[in-house]
């Protein structure tokens, strides 16, 4: 059965040193696409639903989907709801069968988050589902204020209160297209990532935010049609090296979703007189196949590590 609770997975990429991709799908065809790529590729691989990407499958349970496009899948993956915003969403993720769920209380204060995150871990675990919660506030790295970058010591003090089972950090990545102003120099604080690690061996770290939105990627949405002027992304090289301390999952939205609608884009500027969808889609499809293979052959280093017994 390749559909994982995913400390057994963390463990292996802590150990050897490699990432699980974890990437924000929208529809099926997105989860079969990345299914087949972390198939040929011996990858583990995370299918990460947002609040909003559920609402859009809704009422179907994502789980039985799941479960019926990947009767032929055998390396593990989870799924996994992104930036859960309440402990009522989480359950409800719980209850489908998702084997991952996120609690972001991270913009409340450090108390009520260790509150709001013990529930959840406290349910989770009783149904065999990982926690992922964070202590920073990534998405606060964007506007400017100054308290954002997560705190090492809070970090411990919050993983013991809450036995979570991950952990994301905020070192420097931040969502969307823009993560560092124009003038700034791209770098992450891997003091943090070593602290915590001196501190807690083996504890795997989430990183958010962490598309690179590499020149070519932008050139190619801009070109049928794209309009974004500007972005900055993260260093693939910084990625790797997060990889290779206590990083286990690596969050990808931005470089996947432009991949997916570069590709969608392509093909409706080059089949103007054709309209059978599967013309416009299955380039789209391809498009994102490229930027996970991509991934996990040269920045995350998951490729082939799936071991026999998945087999
Ligand atoms: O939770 C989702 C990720 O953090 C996505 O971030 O869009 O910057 O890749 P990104
Ligand atoms: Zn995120």
């Amino acid at each position: 059965m390749p559909l994982v609770n995913l400390n057994e997975l963390y463990l292996d990429a802590y150990k050897n040193k490699y990432a699980i991709g974890a990437y924000n799908v929208d529809t099926l065809h997105m989860c079969r696409a990345i299914l087949e790529v972390c198939e040929k590729n011996r990858s583990p691989v995370i299918l990460m639903f947002s609040e909003g990407s559920r609402e859009f499958m809704h009422p179907c349970n994502i789980k039985e989907l799941i479960l019926n496009i990947s009767k032929d899948i055998t390396i593990p993956f989870a799924i996994h709801l992104d930036h859960g915003r309440s402990i009522e969403s989480c359950k409800s993720c719980i209850d489908e069968g998702f084997t991952s769920v996120m609690i972001d209380a991270s913009k409340y204060s450090f108390e009520e988050n260790v509150r709001i995150t013990k529930e959840v871990v406290e349910y989770a675990h009783k149904h065999n589902v990982t926690v992922e919660a964070e202590v920073g506030c990534v998405e606060a790295s964007l506007k400017g204020e100054d308290d954002f970058y997560t705190d090492p010591d809070l970090a411990v003090k919050f993983i013991k209160e809450t036995n979570c089972d991950s952990l994301a950090v905020s070192i420097g990545t931040g969502h969307g297209l823009m993560k560092f102003k124009n003038d700034e120099t791209p770098s992450l604080r891997f003091d943090i990532l070593e602290k915590i690690n001196e501190k807690l061996p083996n504890f795997p770290l989430v990183l958010h935010g962490s598309s690179s939105i590499s020149p070519q990627l932008l050139n190619d949405f801009n070109k049928y049609g794209g309009t974004i002027k500007e972005a900055k992304g993260i260093d693939e090289a910084l990625l790797t090296k997060a990889a290779s301390i206590n990083v286990c999952k690596i969050n990808i939205g931005t470089d996947f979703r432009m991949s997916y609608i570069t590709g969608l884009r392509e093909a409706l500027a080059l089949n103007s007189n054709k309209f059978t969808p599967r013309t416009f889609l299955q380039p789209a499809l391809d498009r994102i196949k490229q930027c996970v293979d991509y991934k996990q052959k040269h920045i995350f280093m998951s490729a082939n590590r799936i071991k026999e017994e998945y087999k």
